[in-house]
């Protein structure tokens, strides 16, 4: 039996067990660092914490993590990389990868989405529902498109980045690392690291 453990029992981390089973893990167990206080959903157990998981991981195939922050999901990759490699990227069946594009481990495309030719995708990444990815971008680690934002060719995005639901990114652009790009927002020009920008055309809020 094909067992994962995903890290962040929250309502990603259930559309991304969800997305799992589908694929056909047969065993779904959750780790969250709150496990003591959420309510524990019937259709897959929650365990503990991270460092139960640790303790437990040779038990397990697989494991992702399920966060949406992208900072917490990174540090949450890095310490868990120091005891297992064995990250698993889920690309749902509706979403579509180039036969010539990449994507790091520990990564999730979710349906509808799309990651163009010879686009490359970092590792614990969400290419989230709808969002596009066009051709030649280069996503950095730990990035999260949002929703039905739409990346057009040859944009670079630095880690931690956060690109909003709804937002269009122009051809070529250069976004920072930990950056955050509002919903909606529609990027024409370089964003620098750690700004969060926002509204049509973007423009910096702090
Ligand atoms: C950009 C964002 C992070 C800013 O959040 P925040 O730091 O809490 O900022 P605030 O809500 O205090 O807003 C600050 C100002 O920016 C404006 N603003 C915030 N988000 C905006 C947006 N997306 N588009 C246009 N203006 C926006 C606010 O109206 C406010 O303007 P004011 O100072 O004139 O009143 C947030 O609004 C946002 O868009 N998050 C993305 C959500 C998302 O994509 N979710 C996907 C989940 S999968």
């Amino acid at each position: 039996m094909k067992k994962l453990a995903i890290i962040g029992a929250g309502g990603h981390g259930r559309v991304v067990a969800d997305l799992a089973g589908l694929l056909g893990w047969e065993s779904i167990s959750f780790f969250d660092a709150a496990w003591k206080e959420k309510v524990t959903d019937s259709r897959w157990p929650l365990i503990g914490d991270t460092s139960s998981y640790l303790e437990k991981c040779n038990e397990f195939d697989g494991v992702i993590i399920a966060i949406g922050n992208c900072e917490v999901r990174w540090k949450e990759f890095l310490n868990i990389k120091k005891s297992t490699t064995s990250f698993v990227t889920l690309k749902h069946p509706f979403s579509f990868l180039s036969q010539y594009s990449a994507i790091g481990s520990g990564s999730v495309t979710f349906a509808g989405s799309v990651v163009n030719t010879d686009a490359v995708i970092g590792n614990a990444c969400i290419i989230n529902v709808g969002a596009t990815v066009d051709h030649d971008c280069v996503l950095g680690n730990s990035v999260h498109v949002a929703p039905g934002a739409h990346i057009s060719g040859g944009v670079t995005i630095g880690d931690g980045s956060w690109i909003g639901v709804g937002s269009a990114i122009k051809q070529g652009v250069h976004i920072g690392k930990n950056v955050m790009v509002g919903a909606g927002a529609v990027v024409l020009s370089d964003i620098p690291d750690n700004a969060t920008f926002v509204g049509n055309p973007a423009r910096i809020i702090s």
